[in-house]
């Protein structure tokens, strides 16, 4: 019964890490690896909130006055005044009715799919999106059909395949793709949801923050013809949970249906503490995105100019697709041997000769850093 179907060169390894001296280093705490310190280029704590002493504070002292957990779900004991501030202050940050706090993203998306769809739903989804989403779609029971990634046309043949009076159909996308650094043309796809009258979920979690207008993410000037979005604490905020956003109507609906909110502990008051406090950081430093981004065009001219391999990436999120999986596994050694984690995405995650290296560009990094990256990866054959 407990037979791994998975090919050898497929398993992956768990490893561990502690934080290193600088804010952006990691270290390797792998026996039979290097103990040195690691730049961090791989993690999606996009703006460093995460080693941020004022989100720490704010998490610790919380603790100390609501509990380090929340002791129970929301319907029993579990509600705290820190989720219906956090909650109201999203709302209000992004213009939507209502927020619905979550313990992480994952559930956030199976309450959300299973929100908007059922057992004669048909889902038609992006061909990159997060497993979660799929998750929630085997929930809800739905009929899954795939579009072409970001493919336009595509999801409208899609959607006139399927369109029919019997059935209500759900998209689902994600506004920036964590293995592509992909962006989806929202603006096209909403249009398409408009004229046949159909819902769209949109997963916000790489954006938010960073993407969008003052970091407020890529449906944030759309949101009249987004049914509903999905957010995460746990990257850019640097924090832990999540959340969905959608209209008051909607938000009761999964208040008294749905299993992922109900039947699982309550946010911790120290996660929504350090989530707000991030929230408020962003909202003060609304420079931090669009300066990211310009900084992370630079890496990618930089990495284009110095390394063979074609560079993707519209964002924070880059990849150097190398191909070969062997090869990939060679540059992310190569990497490491100087300093640098960065991981190889290899399949099934990404198809069979797209294997690359991910890189995350964060808040924090210098343009010395880049430099020095820079030189490593021209040196390797
Ligand atoms: C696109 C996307 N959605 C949702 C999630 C899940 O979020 P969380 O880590 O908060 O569970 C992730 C995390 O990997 C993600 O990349």
């Amino acid at each position: 019964m407990y037979k791994i179907k998975i090919p050898k060169n497929r398993l992956r390894k768990l490893k561990t890490f502690t934080l290193g001296q600088k804010p952006y280093e990691l270290q390797n705490l792998n026996p039979g690896e290097t103990n040195n310190n690691l730049i961090d280029l791989c993690s999606n704590d996009y703006l460093g909130l995460s080693r941020d002493k004022d989100v720490i504070k704010s998490s610790y002292e919380i603790s100390l006055s609501e509990g380090l957990g929340s002791g129970s779900s929301r319907f029993i004991t579990g509600s705290r005044p820190i989720h219906s501030l956090l909650e109201k202050e999203l709302e209000e940050w992004l213009n939507q009715e209502k927020v619905l706090l979550f313990p992480s993203g994952f559930q956030a998306n199976i309450a959300a799919v299973e929100g908007l769809a059922n057992r004669n739903s048909i889902v038609i989804a992006d061909k990159f999106i997060h497993n979660s989403l799929l998750v929630g779609v085997k929930a809800a029971g739905s009929k899954l059909v795939r579009f072409a990634h970001n493919d336009i046309k595509d999801l409208e043949n899609k959607i006139l395949k399927f369109n029919s009076a019997q059935k209500s159909i759900l998209i689902i996308v994600e506004s920036l793709y964590s293995m592509e650094g992909s962006i989806a043309p929202l603006k096209e796809i909403t249009g398409i949801c408009k004229k046949y009258n159909v819902q769209l979920l949109v997963d916000e979690a790489h954006a938010l923050g960073v993407l969008g207008p003052e970091g407020k993410g890529l449906s944030f000037d759309l949101s009249d013809d987004i049914t509903m979005l999905t957010g995460t604490f746990g990257k850019s905020f640097g924090s832990g949970g999540a959340f969905v956003a959608c209209n008051s109507k909607i938000g009761e609906y999964l208040i008294q249906t749905s299993g992922a909110f109900r039947y699982t502990t309550a946010l911790s008051p120290a996660l929504a503490a350090g989530a707000l406090k991030s929230l408020q950081k962003i909202k003060t430093n609304k420079e931090w995105g669009i300066n990211l981004l310009n900084a992370s065009q630079k890496w990618k001219q930089e990495i284009l100019q110095n390394l063979n391999y074609p560079v993707k990436g519209d964002s924070q999120i880059l990849s150097i697709v190398v191909g070969q999986e062997e090869k990939t596994i060679l540059l992310q050694k190569h990497l490491e041997k100087n300093g640098f984690l960065a991981i190889a995405i290899r399949p099934p995650t990404v198809h069979l000769n797209e294997s690359r290296i991910r890189l995350t560009v964060r808040r924090d990094l210098n343009l010395d850093i880049l430099k020095n990256l820079t030189s490593v990866l021209k040196d390797f054959k």
